[in-house]
């Protein structure tokens, strides 16, 4: 028999508080574990959607999910980025699909035409008056170091201001400045944790990537860099051997021209940033066992050589591959009834991982807590 969901939950905040210990199975196959973290975990969290300068110009959009709401984001008339419902007032069909660019979105069902602030613009066939102040309704969005984020919660701090140790860790990198080159949506068959704790352990990238992270950033030295409510972080030092990278920015110090920092803004964002190029993974679980992803590149250099951008597109693919085999294969583990969590690794290699769990029982005991007392 299955212990209580409110047992689960204290379970892992004592073993949490006490040592460092990964979490048991039940976390990442019980479906309502998994609900009970959309409401206390997700629902008020940022959500990383994309990057600002995939939509440059006025009325470039690209169509999303916070979630489960579908949005549209969108670049206004006056250079401002609106996240928009993507549910048609009429009778909820979307009125955008994939990217590109619109002077208005007319709904593909009946025609119902919305400017690109979410104002209707004409209903077929509608009297007026039926239709006043009716519009695509605007998510709460904030841009943050070239990302654009976007929450359901209105009642959630700004993003920016949960942020300020971080950035003063990454601030040199200048990730806003950075220019998009691609961007790729999977679904990657895992737990959505399981990715979070696999992109943020430096335990692992001598072991699943030796070929292509260990000769640059292997495992011995890694190192821990800051954690807080909102995030956590650590940096993957490079080796001697590995090359010295030639078009980095002009801000960084000589100790970060030699080192990736990778951070996680919880809940469900992780990124590297290194001297030329930004990599983000957006998660948003699909159940308990699948994660949709999407995952994009950015560069330094404004005008890299089409090989170039080939080549390190090429590089992230093979560790995102590799990561990702990695990863289908822990399904199976955790729903094992003898697994129940192990000792993780001293903090410079699985400290992040702490971090991330600290975070989510503080969030889940935090919820219980409040719902027992109304
Ligand atoms: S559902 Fe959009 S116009 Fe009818
Ligand atoms: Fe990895």
């Amino acid at each position: 028999m299955s212990v209580a969901l409110h047992e689960l939950v204290n379970n892992i905040a004592a073993v949490c508080a006490g040592q460092n210990q990964s979490l048991p199975a039940a976390c990442y196959h019980r479906d309502d574990f998994l609900g009970l973290e959309i409401e206390a975990v997700l629902s008020p969290g940022w959500h990383c959607l994309g990057r600002e300068d995939e939509i440059a110009s006025e009325g470039d959009f690209f169509t999303a999910a916070v979630l489960n709401e579908p949005v549209i984001v969108v670049r206004g008339s006056n250079a401002g980025i609106q996240v928009l419902s993507n549910v048609c007032r009429h009778r909820a069909a979307p009125v955008a699909s994939g990217s590109g660019n619109a002077s208005a979105f007319r709904c593909p069902y009946h025609a119902w035409t919305y400017n690109i602030d979410g104002s209707l613009r004409g209903a077929p066939l509608v009297p007026k008056h039926k239709l006043k102040e009716c519009r695509l309704p605007a998510i709460r969005s904030e841009c943050w170091g070239g990302f654009v984020f976007a929450t359901l919660d209105d009642t959630v701090a700004p993003l920016h201001e949960s942020l300020f140790e971080l950035n003063a860790q990454i601030a040199n990198y200048n990730m806003a400045q950075m220019h998009h080159v691609v961007c790729f949506e999977e679904t990657w068959d895992c737990n959505w944790k399981s990715l979070v704790e696999n992109f943020m352990d430096g335990y692992h990238l001598s072991v699943v990537h030796p070929q292509t992270l260990r000769p640059l950033t292997p495992t011995r030295l890694c190192e821990p860099m800051i954690s807080g409510p909102a995030f956590t972080g650590y940096i993957a030092n490079y080796a001697k051997s590995a090359p010295r990278r030639k078009n980095h920015s002009q801000t960084l110090t000589d100790a970060e021209k030699r080192q990736s920092k990778l951070f996680c803004i919880y809940p469900s964002m992780v990124a590297s940033v290194s001297p030329d190029t930004l990599v983000y993974l957006a998660l948003q679980p699909d159940g308990t066992s699948a994660v949709k992803v999407k995952w994009g590149l950015s560069v330094v250099e404004p005008d890299l050589p089409p090989s170039e951008k080939i080549s390190r597109i090429e590089k992230w693919q093979a560790i995102n591959a590799e990561d990702h085999a990695l990863l289908s294969s822990l399904n199976r583990g955790l729903q094992s009834k003898l697994y129940h969590g192990g000792a993780l690794a001293p903090a410079n290699l699985e400290g992040t991982v702490s971090d991330f769990h600290n975070y989510l029982t503080g969030r889940l005991s935090g919820y219980l807590s409040a719902s027992a007392l109304t």
